[in-house]
């Protein structure tokens, strides 16, 4: 039995031992200790600011994360990744998500093979689709032009395409209607298609594997509702196409293959909205834009992999992880973006960070003695601020923030006192971040003469730390070099813990047993149930509540 050697790492110790001294400290002393903090921890590059001045770090905690990451060899883990190891070793692929923003011109190999063409093949099948579609070449079954797409999938097949198609809902064609349905739910399928006409309507069923469950079932009911609709089982071949790496299951489902766009094993399921499973992104937005995310992505991966650590903002902001989570003890992070096009922000990192980072052995099988990937979650600003905040101020949990915000909304809105609406809702992300790390003292509660019995309830500790992340304008190049910056945030952060971040076995055992349970559910008569009391009367009562 192996055990993990982080812990006793002397760089993981040093860092032990500091924390007994910064620990404590508030960021008000380390603001007051040096004015031009706010300044020098801050980094811009590639378009995007990120200030991390507000995080509850000195120059020594930064020197020592960086000791750490060297001794957890970093520099080479982002080289083994970009050059195509197989680092995924609990799969053995190479993770690659990389390859798929490359430009043409790199060379990147899968067992000696250059995977850059084939990246570059399907996004050519893909735009000339995109065109043939948006420009109303492609028909279907009964010659109309396609008017909506409904995209299925679920987990990487489908978070990414629907936040990037919120996120990017400014560039996209608006006379056309995007919908995705993921849940196995019928409601989902159902409340997607009811005012939808069929003969204008085109499916892309997104699978990597083409087995899921959720996925293939609403295709299936999805095929049902088209063909009936159109009264011909011929309609599928002009209303149905497939994203995925399983040919041999598309062609089972009864899509023809010259109708499907691949992508690779070497592409994990969370980091595949910018292969074909972005394909319902493109037609929403047209294969330029679609590019110049593409870019976007390509600038940060290009950041990550050649810029020194103390400058490198996913290595920063994963380091930063590490220390809230390790040595702050914050269990979670909130992502607060004040954008409303990014309201599925969130809801996207959860599975880019949860399922990449939620693990509790290492590479060698060792189970860990410290804390892995925290929760992740959020709500775009103000709306949070409505909300659960309260808790981040005043609450007695740990809850370090991500704020996101840009200087240019792309829909300016006059206020009632002569300025934008834009510097409003700005002005809450900035004033936030200043609250949580600043608070406000018991003496400062009361020189504004608030009675003594509230001056307890009214103070804010403050000491609660948040990054700002800050871009000129929401454009398709910074949402790709957004979501790179939190994908290699994860890989750092997996790096330094020793796990793998890039297979996801945990959700295995669910799927598993409900394959039994769905038999016991429409079993003809009584089943014989041999789980524990709990499931073996939530099953009957399920029945008897169903059948009744
Ligand atoms: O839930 C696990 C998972 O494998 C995810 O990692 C993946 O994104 C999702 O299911 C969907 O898988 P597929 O694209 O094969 O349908």
């Amino acid at each position: 039995m192996s055990h993990p050697k982080l812990t006793r790492l002397p760089q993981w110790q040093a860092l032990k031992q500091h924390h007994a001294t910064i620990g404590a400290k508030h960021l008000r002393e380390l603001f007051a200790a040096d004015p031009s903090r706010g300044e020098r921890l801050a980094v811009e590059d590639v378009g995007l600011y990120l200030d991390y001045s507000k995080q509850r770090v000195d120059a020594d905690t930064l020197h020592l994360l960086r000791e750490l990451a060297e001794a957890c060899a970093l520099p080479q883990r982002i080289e083994a990744m970009f050059r195509g190891d197989r680092i995924n070793t609990t799969e053995d692929r190479a993770v690659l998500h990389v390859a798929l923003r490359a430009p043409a011109t790199e060379k990147i190999l899968v067992d000696g093979h250059d995977v850059v063409p084939d990246v570059h093949a399907v996004l050519d099948r893909m735009a000339a689709f995109c065109d043939q579609v948006r420009s109303g070449a492609w028909l279907g079954h009964s010659g109309k032009r396609i008017r909506n797409v409904v995209s299925i999938g679920i987990g990487g097949s489908d978070l990414g395409p629907v936040m990037a198609y919120e996120a990017l809902r400014a560039y996209s064609r608006r006379e056309m209607t995007f919908r995705f349905v993921s849940n196995v739910d019928g409601t989902d399928l159902v409340e997607a298609t009811r005012d939808l006409d069929a003969a204008e309507t085109l499916f892309i069923v997104c699978s990597k594997t083409f087995t899921t469950l959720e996925t293939l079932t609403n295709a299936h009911a999805a095929r049902r509702w088209c063909v009936d609709a159109l009264g011909d089982q011929k309609a599928v071949a002009r209303h149905f196409v497939a994203v995925s790496t399983n040919a041999g299951e598309v062609a089972r489902f009864g899509i023809d293959t010259t109708h499907m766009f691949g992508f690779w094993d070497w592409v994990g399921g969370r980091y595949s909205m910018d292969s074909a499973i972005g394909l319902s992104t493109m037609l929403a937005i047209g294969p330029t834009h679609f590019r110049e995310m593409l870019a976007g992505f390509h600038a940060m991966d290009t950041h990550f992999r050649r810029t020194p650590l103390e400058r490198n903002l996913p290595a920063l902001m994963g380091l930063l992880a590490v220390w809230n989570g390790n040595f702050l003890d914050a269990a979670t992070v909130a992502v607060l973006p004040y954008e409303q096009y990014l309201k599925r922000f969130p809801a996207y990192l959860q599975q880019l960070t949860m399922e990449s980072n939620g693990k509790h052995v290492t590479l060698d099988g060792a189970t860990v003695d410290y804390a892995t990937g925290p929760i992740y979650w959020g709500e775009p600003g103000t709306n949070g601020q409505h909300s659960f905040y309260q808790l981040i101020h005043q609450g007695t949990r740990l809850v370090p923030c991500d704020f996101i915000g840009f200087s240019q909304t792309l829909n300016p809105l006059p206020a009632q006192d002569g300025g934008d609406q834009h510097d409003l809702l700005m002005a809450n992300l900035i004033a936030q971040g200043e609250a949580l790390a600043f608070g406000k003292t018991a003496d400062e509660v009361r020189a504004e003469g608030t009675p003594e019995a509230l001056v307890p309830h009214r103070t804010f500790e403050g000491n609660r730390p948040s990054t700002t992340i800050l871009a000129a304008r929401l454009t398709p190049h910074v949402l790709g070099t957004l979501i790179a910056l939190y994908e290699h945030s994860v890989f750092v952060q997996g790096v330094i813990w020793d796990i793998d971040s890039f297979d996801q076995w945990g959700v295995e055992l669910g799927k598993q047993l409900a394959k039994t349970t769905i038999a016991e559910l429409t079993a003809t008569g009584e089943p014989k149930l041999g789980h524990d009391s709990s499931t073996n009367t939530l099953i009957r009562r399920y029945r008897h509540l169903r059948d009744d």
